[in-house]
């Protein structure tokens, strides 16, 4: 699914140089993927009034709401945070699902952002940067990160 292209304001050249900072003289410390079906995630926010909350920052809703359907958006989103605490070796209950965020640069391109304690836990690991894809269909959205030191 693609965001509305007013959401867009970039060049090639912000897209190389994103892409060449992340990668200077890191090494790989972690790989995580993660899918997750939109109709249930739905029906469980649908469910959960306050999983939302509990799961994504302001400005995460903020993003998804600015769509018809948010629960794609918030479905890759999630799939995110799963994803890294895949890259760093741990379960459910490391950290709180907002202390991992997906922020985006002007171009639409995602970037994590670590708070708290997933931030201590990643830095503990050696994990200066991540790499992150997301995509997201009416029915799956996925996401995989990459931990680089
Ligand atoms: C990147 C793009 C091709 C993906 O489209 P798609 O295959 O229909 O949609 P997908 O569901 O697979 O992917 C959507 C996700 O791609 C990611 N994405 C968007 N723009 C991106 C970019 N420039 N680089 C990397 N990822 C991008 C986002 O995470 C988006 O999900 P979100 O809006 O919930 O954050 C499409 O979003 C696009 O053309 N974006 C315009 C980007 C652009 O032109 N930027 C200016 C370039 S200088």
């Amino acid at each position: 699914m693609s965001a509305p292209s007013s959401r867009y304001a970039c060049s090639v050249e912000e897209a190389a140089s994103v892409a060449g900072a992340a990668l200077a003289g890191g090494a790989l410390v972690g790989l995580g993927l993660d899918l997750v079906e939109v109709a249930r995630f739905a029906a469980a926010l649908a469910r959960y009034p306050k999983m939302g909350e509990r799961l994504f920052t302001p400005a995460e809703r903020g993003y998804a709401g600015g769509f018809a359907d948010p629960a794609p958006s918030l479905a890759a989103r999630f799939a995110a945070k799963e994803a890294v605490m895949k890259a760093l070796g741990v379960g459910l209950g490391a950290f709180a699902f907002p202390e991992v965020e997906v922020e985006r640069h002007a171009s639409g391109q995602p970037y994590i952002s670590l708070h708290g304690s997933a931030e201590d836990l990643a830095s503990r690991r050696g994990v200066r940067q991540w790499l992150v894809s997301l995509t997201h269909t009416e029915t799956t959205a996925a996401a995989v990160v990459v931990a680089i030191s």
